[in-house]
């Protein structure tokens, strides 16, 4: 964690902002307190990735929440000019400024970071043409930091900062296992996925029904989940573990649709 902090420290130093990326399906609970904490000072661009997994009206919302964000499918959507424009445009006094020195080009220095999974290798990859020259080794800088050309205007550091998701905010962390993004050994999975079922219920009714033919009114949605599919351990005993498993991968996977897993209106 202080080598993690160490590090990020020093790359922020090299950075004229952070592109941080979160997942827009928990645009909250995918961020990361160190970053709030070792950036306060940044200029930052927030990145609602995996907007294609995400309920769209939630989306809009979130993006009206931040004060810079832009949405992303960072598989399918081009992304360097949005990228670049939105930058240049949060850093124009930095622009305009170096102009007024006589500095007709000024390379704007960025990094992306994010919790695991959310997406930064995709968008990286994304951003940065495919046959993009890396930059050379900067002298004077503690590690051999490599640097990507993006175009002429922006380049981007070549690795990017990874930062864990905070843990101790207990309805956080239940979204984050529900995703994928921290490990759910750590919680009761049955659990995990009776909220999972719970949630989508309450706030996209007929997705289940849609998904696994069930009758959304029923009382033990697992169960009927499990008897539906036939995911039994013996006849007529449904086997609730297998169950709790396909659909923890199917809510990974998007298979039961567009669903955001935060409320806008709950972080008023
Ligand atoms: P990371 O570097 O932050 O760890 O994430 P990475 O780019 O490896 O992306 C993690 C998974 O998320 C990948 O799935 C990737 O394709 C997917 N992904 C990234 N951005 C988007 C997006 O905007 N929309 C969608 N729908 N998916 C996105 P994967 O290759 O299947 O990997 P895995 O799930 O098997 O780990």
């Amino acid at each position: 964690m202080a080598k993690a902090r160490r590090q990020m420290e020093e790359e922020l130093k090299l950075v004229d902002i952070v592109i941080e990326l979160r997942d827009a399906r928990m645009p909250l609970a995918s961020a990361n307190p160190l970053l709030e904490e070792l950036a306060r000072n940044k200029k930052r661009l927030i990145i609602l990735n995996k907007a294609d997994m995400a309920d769209e009206e939630e989306n809009r919302k979130w993006l009206s929440f931040f004060e810079r964000a832009l949405p992303a499918d960072s598989v399918n959507d081009r992304l360097t000019n949005r990228v670049v424009n939105e930058v240049k445009d949060i850093l124009k006094d930095k622009l305009e400024k170096a102009k007024a020195r006589g500095i007709r080009k000024k390379t704007l220095r960025a990094m992306v970071v994010g919790i695991p999974n959310v997406g930064k290798s995709t968008f990286i990859n994304n951003i940065v043409k495919k046959k993009a020259a890396k930059a050379e080794n900067r002298p004077g800088v503690t590690k051999n930091l490599q640097w990507i050309r993006i175009n002429e205007d922006v380049e981007l550091l070549d690795t990017p900062g990874v930062l864990w998701p905070k843990f101790d905010d207990q309805e956080k962390a239940r979204i984050l296992a529900l995703l994928g993004s921290i490990n759910d050994d750590i919680l009761d999975k049955e659990a995990l996925c009776a909220f999972g079922i719970n949630y989508i219920k309450e706030n996209y009714p007929g997705l289940l029904n849609k998904r696994y033919g069930i009758d959304e009114s029923k009382e033990d949605l697992i169960k009927e989940i499990a008897l539906n599919r036939k995911w039994l351990v013996s006849e007529g005993e449904p086997d609730i573990q297998k169950t709790c498993e396909m659909f923890l991968k199917d809510v990974r996977g998007g298979s039961l649709g567009r669903i955001t897993f935060e409320r806008y209106e709950s972080a008023q």
